[in-house]
């Protein structure tokens, strides 16, 4: 068994957890937190050993009764792999950490591309991350066009890409970006950062991006316009991304017209905490003029990068090619409607 220590107990970390625990070759060597709050508190309950991040702060845990299985740097030294999943800036804190144990690391898209070897996608490039002992999982907006760039640019060739991100102004438990009741160009400045995000994973892709917040929690939601070099039907496009795992095609007696009725569906389909790994592309949407190809797609921020996480576990040991390891995690996820 692959043992899998999760450094950072958030939204990304928490759900990375219970997606390795899933797995049939891996197994959770732990978490590490910095302080007892609820995310601690369900750690233990689920069974997961607890490490403290920060020593100091090893007196709050013990004041609230929590108990810790020992330090950050004692749950690296015994990982085979560590997920990096702490807040925008602190992976990079945390680089030599894993470093001085020789510990592969995995971090995540807040990230910067050139703190580490590779940036990752498992449909795109997973065999990039081979043998590498710093990896970044690009970030769920990135992941999600991602997904959607490799079959099209497999199948038709992709002359250019115009996306606007329609980005959720916080995830559900992040009080502190509320109440908001704006909506706003973010960035103002045009592109905005996810397109040379993209290039980290298709270095030649001709992409522009511009950024939206607006104030909702659900999900973002993609407007993509691909001008694709050979022709296509839309027909033709809706069967291609039919035939991904990771890509969700809504079909239209659903009736799902937004993130509300999407994470609703996903819910009562069982989903842990309603989440959606797949991205939610639109059926009604995929309309073809001429060279250009539109749809509409909804990213679950919270979920996609989490299926990407486990496939980059193995990719950096080199335990399985892509296509083995992402029907693997598929498969012990239940991906999949
Ligand atoms: N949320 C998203 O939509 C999303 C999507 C894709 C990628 N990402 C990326 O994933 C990363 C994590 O984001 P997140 O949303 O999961 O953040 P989050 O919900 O704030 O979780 C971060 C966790 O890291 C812990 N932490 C803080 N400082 C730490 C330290 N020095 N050492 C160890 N743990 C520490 C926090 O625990 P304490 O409470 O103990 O301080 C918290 O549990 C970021 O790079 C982000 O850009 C986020």
């Amino acid at each position: 068994m692959i043992q899998v220590g999760i450094n950072g107990y958030g939204t990304i970390g928490k759900r990375v957890a219970d997606a390795v625990r899933a797995q049939p070759d891996m197994a959770v060597a732990g978490v590490a937190k910095t302080r007892p709050n609820f995310e601690a508190h369900r750690a233990v309950e689920e069974g997961y050993p607890l490490y403290a991040a920060i020593e100091e702060r090893i007196d709050r845990f013990d004041e609230a009764g929590i108990d810790l299985a020992g330090t950050v740097d004692e749950l690296v030294a015994d990982s085979d792999v560590v997920v990096d999943a702490t807040p925008s800036g602190v992976g990079a804190e945390n680089k030599p950490l894993y470093e001085a144990h020789d510990t592969p690391a995995l971090y995540q898209g807040g990230e910067d591309a050139d703190l580490v070897e590779a940036s990752f996608n498992a449909r795109a490039n997973y065999a990039d991350a081979a043998g590498a002992d710093h990896v970044r999982v690009v970030s769920c907006n990135t992941t999600g066009l991602s997904r959607l760039v490799a079959p099209l640019s497999e199948t038709y060739g992709i002359e250019k890409i115009r996306a606007t991100l329609v980005r959720r102004g916080g995830d559900p438990a992040q009080s502190g970006r509320g109440p908001i009741n704006d909506t706003l160009p973010d960035p103002v400045t045009i592109p905005s950062h996810h397109g040379p995000d993209v290039n980290t994973i298709f270095p030649d892709l001709d992409i522009d991006t511009l950024g939206m917040k607006v104030p909702a929690t659900l999900t973002h939601t993609h407007s993509v316009n691909v001008t694709l070099e050979s022709d296509a039907t839309a027909e033709g496009v809706r069967e291609l991304l039919e035939s991904e795992s990771r890509i969700f095609v809504l079909p239209e007696y659903m009736d799902i017209d937004g993130s509300g009725k999407l994470k609703e569906f996903a819910l009562d389909a069982g989903r842990p905490r309603g989440d959606l790994w797949e991205n939610a592309v639109w059926g009604e949407s995929i309309t073809v003029e001429g060279d250009d190809l539109y749809l509409f797609q909804a990213i679950h921020q919270e979920a996609d990068v989490v299926p990407e996480n486990v496939d980059a576990v193995r990719a950096v040991l080199g335990e399985m090619d892509a296509a083995e390891s992402r029907e693997t995690t598929d498969e012990a996820l239940g991906m999949g409607f």
